[in-house]
């Protein structure tokens, strides 16, 4: 089967198993066709969604001591194309950095992320990793020779906000195995703020957040022929206290079917798809959660407003 046929099908099979079981749920990771790229990246400038901002404002403040902390000859490997902004700073502020390894899935954005990153730094060796990360990382496709002073992981953004606890754990422990024993990894987390705060970031008031959330549906009917009424559903979030969380979910208002592949899903006004899940964390406990999966808490860093979290961990000994 042709790479573009197995994804749909892929698609199609978490769908069913996503609605025909309670509460419904369907995979996060989804939103991001061409047309859900595009909502993101425009959410990413709107004036509620504060992360993106925060973010950038720690990378300028704070680049120095990063790269203090990286120190010549390391091997950077982010976890995502590395077509932003961020990464260009982190590559332009390093001293002597030997490799920079970009893992994506997407063939088609790593090929465009590396050609800019070798117009933009010819003295460092780009070497892109097509690959479903952290999943299927054969590591030793990570090896330079000879090797380099230490591996650094660098995944930006807070994505790791999309996992559950116990995920999170298993991916920075994953983490802490690719970086190696003289390795570490540098991570994006976002931080607890006030609900309030929260529930505006994920429900701009011009609706962009809402057109994200729904254009999952969009996308079901585009690519698995879903029968759907979409004006039957609207965007809604809630934070979750017990769980430190916003959820997105798409509500029924009134008595729908949604119908793929033959099989129809009746939703009753109010019954919800859970479609993502945004973790927060104190500095305190995403230590906590790192040290669990045997990552050291070396050093972290905020932004000046204090809204987002960037922090350097160890793989202990
Ligand atoms: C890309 C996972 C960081 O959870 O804040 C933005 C995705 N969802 N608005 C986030 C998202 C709704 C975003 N991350």
């Amino acid at each position: 089967m042709a790479p573009e046929n197995r994804a749909r099908e892929r698609f199609r099979s978490d769908v069913l198993s996503g609605l025909e079981v309670s509460p419904r749920s369907l995979p996060c990771k989804y939103f991001y066709d061409a047309r859900g790229s595009e909502l993101f990246e425009a959410i990413c400038t709107c004036p509620e969604y504060y992360v993106t901002r925060a973010d950038l404002a720690l990378h300028e403040e704070h680049i120095g001591a990063i790269s203090e902390m990286v120190g010549p000859d390391a091997h950077i490997i982010e976890f995502g194309s590395g077509a932003g902004i961020k990464t260009r700073k982190l590559l332009a502020s390093l001293d002597q950095v030997r490799a920079y390894t970009p893992i994506e899935i997407s063939a088609s954005a790593l090929a465009a992320a590396a050609k800019d990153l070798e117009q933009a730094f010819p003295d460092i060796e780009i070497r892109p990793l097509k690959a479903d990360y952290p999943l299927d990382i054969d590591s030793s496709l990570l090896d330079l020779d000879p090797p380099s002073r230490r591996r650094v992981i660098y995944f930006p953004g807070s994505t790791i906000g999309n996992f559950d606890h116990e995920q999170a754990g298993d991916f920075l422990a994953r983490m802490g195995r690719i970086a190696r024993s003289h390795g570490a990894v540098l991570i994006g987390v976002d931080l607890m703020k006030t609900e309030q705060q929260l529930l505006a970031a994920y429900d701009d008031a011009e609706g962009i957040t809402a057109e994200f959330n729904l254009n999952l549906l969009a996308r079901m009917q585009r690519e698995l022929d879903a029968r759907i009424d979409l004006d039957a559903f609207v965007h809604e979030v809630r934070f979750n206290r017990d769980y430190c969380r916003v959820e997105m979910h798409l509500q029924a208002t009134r008595p729908t079917v949604i119908e793929v592949d033959g099989r129809q899903f009746v939703f009753e006004p109010g019954e919800t798809i859970h479609t993502e899940n945004s973790y927060k964390y104190s500095v305190k406990a995403f230590r906590e959660l790192a040290t669990r999966a045997g990552l050291e808490p070396v050093r972290v860093w905020k932004d000046p407003d204090g809204l987002f979290s960037m922090h350097w961990l160890e793989p202990m000994k």
